[in-house]
């Protein structure tokens, strides 16, 4: 029984390693970006929001968008993750999203990605969510 449960975990360890590294190759080859540079795309034919670091370019999505385009432009060139993330987007939502993938943001904007992308060895770092800065004392 262990042995199996053992056999288990094994399986599901290499499953979330593998994508791990997945996601790495995918994000470490965008084009990096500063938020400044997103913030002069706030207009209906040029519209990038930031969700969780990675930039997007939602211009095509805007007539689509279910909630409309205008609840979106309010967000538009802006970093749009906890709204985003407050709107309760269903996983298709999110899964969405990759089809308007143009960047990151630099590094040293990140605030989901906080270690180097190129840094695949340490598994603390491979993940969007696993590399989050330690919140400062008192928060
Ligand atoms: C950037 C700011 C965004 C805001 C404030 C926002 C807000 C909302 C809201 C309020 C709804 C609910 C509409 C309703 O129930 O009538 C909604 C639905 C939806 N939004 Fe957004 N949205 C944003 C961006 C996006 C983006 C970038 C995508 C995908 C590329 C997206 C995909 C969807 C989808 C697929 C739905 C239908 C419900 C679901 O499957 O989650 N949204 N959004």
């Amino acid at each position: 029984m262990l042995e199996l449960i053992q056999s288990l975990m094994n399986t599901v360890t290499t499953a979330i390693k593998s994508k791990q590294s997945s996601n790495d190759e995918k994000y470490s080859n965008l084009p990096e970006y500063t938020l400044a540079q997103v913030s002069e795309h706030w207009q209906t034919n040029d519209c990038w929001v930031v969700v969780e670091d990675l930039v997007y370019d939602i211009t095509e999505f805007l007539d689509e968008h279910p909630g409309g385009q205008y609840i979106v432009m309010e967000h538009a060139g802006r970093d749009a993750t906890l709204v985003f993330r407050g709107s309760r987007h269903s996983q298709d939502a999110y899964d969405m999203l990759d089809k308007y993938l143009i960047g990151i943001l630099i590094e040293n904007e990140r605030v989901y990605w906080s270690r180097s992308r190129s840094n695949t060895n340490d598994s603390n770092s491979s993940s969007i969510y696993g590399s989050s800065p330690q919140p400062s004392k008192g928060l």
